[in-house]
Order: structure tokens, then sequence, then C-alpha cells
């Protein structure tokens, strides 16, 4: 379903994809969506994973959970297939079964499910810096408050960013809510997006939310 919300990720699409990419969307990616998980479970939840490292390093340090990754950029979607799937045989390597890829705005997928997730990362979130844009901003305390409704008992939700206006700019939106946070020093958590350090600041900064 398309919906009329405020758009919060940029480009869908970048370079064309290789033969192999194609194939593994068209054939692989049905199979793996998160609508064929069942109830029952711990679930971790990703938002807006770029190219997927985080999510398969979730997916090999949480073996009993199941993982699901929400993007809307085609490219990134494909490359975590491509990282998650065999090079000769194009299944899912086992390490990586735990997997769900949500090729979408993870809003839509909020909406049709009812599962409690135990923590839900969000890592380099667009900071939508010009003032005309704040209003892509996804982390609002409108978002924030939805995230926690889908938070099971003890959930954290786990922000990460280097992007120190957006920092403070989310901080301000929590403090709007009756949401709990801490901002501890955490070890970086190397993801594509970290690596380009596009703010040019020292180190991501980290926020922890609970109910
Ligand atoms: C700056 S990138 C960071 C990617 C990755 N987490 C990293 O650290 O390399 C932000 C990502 O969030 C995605 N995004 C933005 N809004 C989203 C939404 N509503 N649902 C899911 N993903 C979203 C964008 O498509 C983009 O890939």
């Amino acid at each position: 379903m398309q919906n009329q919300e405020i758009r919060t990720f940029g480009r869908r699409h970048g370079k064309k994809l290789s033969a192999r990419k194609l194939w593994l969307m068209e054939n692989i990616l049905p199979a793996i969506s998160p609508k064929n998980i069942k109830k029952a479970g711990n679930f971790i939840l990703e938002i807006g994973f770029g190219n997927g490292e985080h999510v398969r390093d979730l997916a090999t340090t949480n073996t009993e959970s199941v993982i699901i990754g929400a993007e809307p950029f085609v490219n990134g979607v494909a490359a975590l297939l491509s990282a998650i799937c065999d090079e000769k045989t194009n299944e899912v390597l086992p390490e990586y079964k735990n997997i769900r890829i949500w090729p979408d705005d993870v809003r839509d997928l909020l909406r049709e499910t009812d599962s409690k997730f135990s923590q839900i990362w969000v890592l380099h979130p667009d900071p939508w810096p010009k003032a005309k844009h704040e209003k892509r901003r996804l982390l609002s305390a409108e978002f924030l408050n939805t995230l926690a409704k889908h938070l099971s008992p003890r959930g954290q939700i786990i922000i990460g960013t280097d992007h120190w206006e957006y920092f403070d700019w989310i901080c301000e939106q929590i403090k709007t809510t009756k949401l709990k946070y801490s901002t501890p020093d955490m070890e970086t958590i190397h993801t594509r997006y970290q690596q380009k350090n596009k703010a040019n600041t020292v180190a991501p900064k980290y926020i922890i939310i609970e109910k």
C-alpha cells in the first residue's frame, strides 16, 4: 500500500542491478518476506539497513532470533540478498536463514504487523540537514511512540548517528514523550554510512530508548 505520509528516504534506485541480483530479487526475496513468519519467537528489527552489514551481524550473533530488516533502497536490498546467498547455488546460507527482508517503508510493515521486537535498530537515519527538509526526519516523537508500541517488555530502540544536530533533535523529540532514554558510550558499530562520516564528526553517538 502506498501511503500519503511524507517520504523519509531519498532515492529508491541506484545503478542497474546485475543479472544475479535481479534473479535473487525475483526468486529469493518473496520467500524471505516477514509476512511468512509465525507469531512465536524473538524478533529484532533494523530500520533502514543500507547494505545490510549490521543485519548480518545481528543474524549471526542472535541465532535464536528472527532478524527483520526494512529498507526501500532497491540496491541495498539486492546487496544484502547477494551477501546472504551462496554464490554458486544462490541458496540462503545457513548462518543467515533467520533474516527476513521488508523491501519498503518500515511504516507500512508496522501497520501490518502486531509483532513485538526485543530490539529495534536505527543506524544513521537520514539526517535531512536542511531546515526545509526537517519534516522528512523519520525519528519524530510520533514515530518513536509507534515504535515503542512494538517493543516487547524490556525491549529497546537503539539509535546511532554521526549527525550531532540530528542527535540533539531526536533527544528533544523523546523528551516530549513518556519514553525513557539514555545516551551511553558505545563502541562504534561499523556500517557503510558510518564509514563515509559525511557529518565529519569524531564518532557516532548512540541513544537507547525504553518504555
Ligand atoms: C543514511 S542511510 C544509512 C544506512 C545504513 N543504516 C548504514 O548505516 O549504512 C539511511 C537509510 O534509511 C533508509 N530509510 C529512510 N526512511 C526509511 C523508512 N521509512 N523505512 C525504511 N528505511 C528507511 C534509507 O533508504 C537509507 O538507506
